[in-house]
């Protein structure tokens, strides 16, 4: 009677036992195993962070980055920054289903509605697609349709056929200048141009994504930061920087930028080339990194080991290496590429760059928006914030 009672019980404790086990180890594809648990865990941190800061920030307040007592600086609609904060609340909503997230998010989202005609530079990609964009992909409504379709209208406003690229900015001294991180903000384009929108807007894109791998892309897969064109002929005029260290040097979140534009680019149009432009500034970035993953704010910058890192370009690298390990045909590259994004992942998700235990009410620490104009140097970042909570989806 006893041993026959004894034995269940011990089956039972080494079924829960295994049970354990398995769900702290998943395969992630090509062989790779990740423990989930640490992500897990962030992916909580995450949920309490950003429930924390929407209880103080209204829905016309877009949280950007970090003050030194941890609370967000905030923004209005009009900034380069304000579709991040929204984005996140969409992810968020999408992760847990729960309708706070999604009055909240549709909150957020609903004010920046008159950004939808913004034609004044290349980030409105960023303040509608990632707002917007998520909005419809979350919900289905049509409403949240047509603000795209605007918003890739206004945005082909910029486009210049002889040069073959959207503008990025009109301040500064440059003719036309198109920085690496206008590639991101091709995707309303060609989303918008395959889903009922302006169908002109997919060569527009395509044709940018082009002359950047031709002329931001160096033989060795580093990027430019910027680069300048006569707006009459199309000729190159300068090529250099704005936010990294040097003109001839690579500035970490630019890099994170191509990385994650290239891929998306080959998502839209299949095109081999965007695949091995995705590849070759992927390689740079791999052969370039620290050995934690977590890149200084420029690949070049002087003091290194003594300067800071920018876990905002870490994050969008995770997310783009994630998508760029499940687009190569090769497994062997496939498996290097999506354990470099996991791997990525896996350290943002703990100290030192997770923001628990910190005063931040962000959920990375350690980004750097503007080094050379010492602005926003190692602090929380919602758009590092907006890219990890994408890549721990993409996961
Ligand atoms: N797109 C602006 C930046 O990455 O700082």
């Amino acid at each position: 009677m006893g041993i026959r009672f004894v034995w269940p019980r011990v089956g039972s404790w080494l079924v829960l036992l295994a049970a354990l086990f398995v769900s702290r180890e998943r395969a992630v594809g090509q062989g790779g195993l990740v423990r989930l648990d640490s992500l897990g865990h962030a992916a909580r941190f995450a949920e309490a962070q950003l429930a924390h800061s929407v209880s103080y920030l209204a829905a016309n307040q877009h949280a950007r980055s970090t003050l030194a007592g941890g609370a967000w600086r905030y923004v209005g609609a009009q900034d380069w920054t304000s579709g991040f904060f929204a984005g996140c609340q969409w992810l968020m909503y999408e992760r847990t289903q729960g309708e706070k997230w999604r009055l909240r998010a549709t909150q957020q989202t609903l004010d920046l509605a008159g950004q939808q005609n913004n034609t004044g530079d290349h980030d409105i990609g960023f303040r509608i697609f990632l707002s917007y964009g998520n909005a419809f992909r979350c919900t289905g409504d049509p409403a949240y349709r047509d603000v795209l379709w605007t918003a890739a209208q206004s945005l082909a406003t910029r486009f210049n056929p002889t040069v073959g690229c959207t503008r990025s900015w009109d301040f500064g001294a440059w003719q036309f200048p198109v920085i690496i991180d206008n590639l991101m903000n091709l995707e309303l384009l060609f989303w918008s141009a395959q889903n009922g929108g302006d169908p002109n807007g997919y060569a527009m894109a395509r044709s940018h994504a082009l002359r950047t791998l031709q002329e931001h892309v160096r033989p060795d897969g580093s990027t430019y930061h910027v680069v300048d064109f006569d707006p009459a002929t199309g000729a190159v005029l300068w090529k250099g920087t704005h936010q990294g260290y040097a003109d001839n040097s690579t500035w970490s979140r630019g890099q994170a930028w191509a990385i994650y534009g290239f891929t998306m680019t080959y998502r839209y149009t299949h095109e081999q080339v965007f695949l091995d432009g995705a590849c070759r500034v992927a390689e740079y970035w791999l052969k370039n990194v620290p050995p934690d993953g977590v890149p200084y704010w420029d690949f070049q910058a002087p003091g290194i080991p003594n300067e800071p890192r920018d876990t905002s370009a870490a994050a969008i690298a995770a997310a783009g290496l994630l998508e760029l390990g499940t687009a190569v045909n090769d497994p062997v590259l496939g498996s290097k590429y999506r354990q470099a994004g996991v791997a990525l992942l896996r350290t943002l998700s703990q100290a030192p760059y997770l923001a628990e235990g910190s005063n931040s009410d962000g959920i990375l620490l350690h980004g750097v928006g503007n080094k050379p104009a010492n602005s926003e140097v190692d602090v929380s970042l919602i758009y590092g914030d907006y890219y990890f909570l994408e890549a721990l989806r993409r996961l």
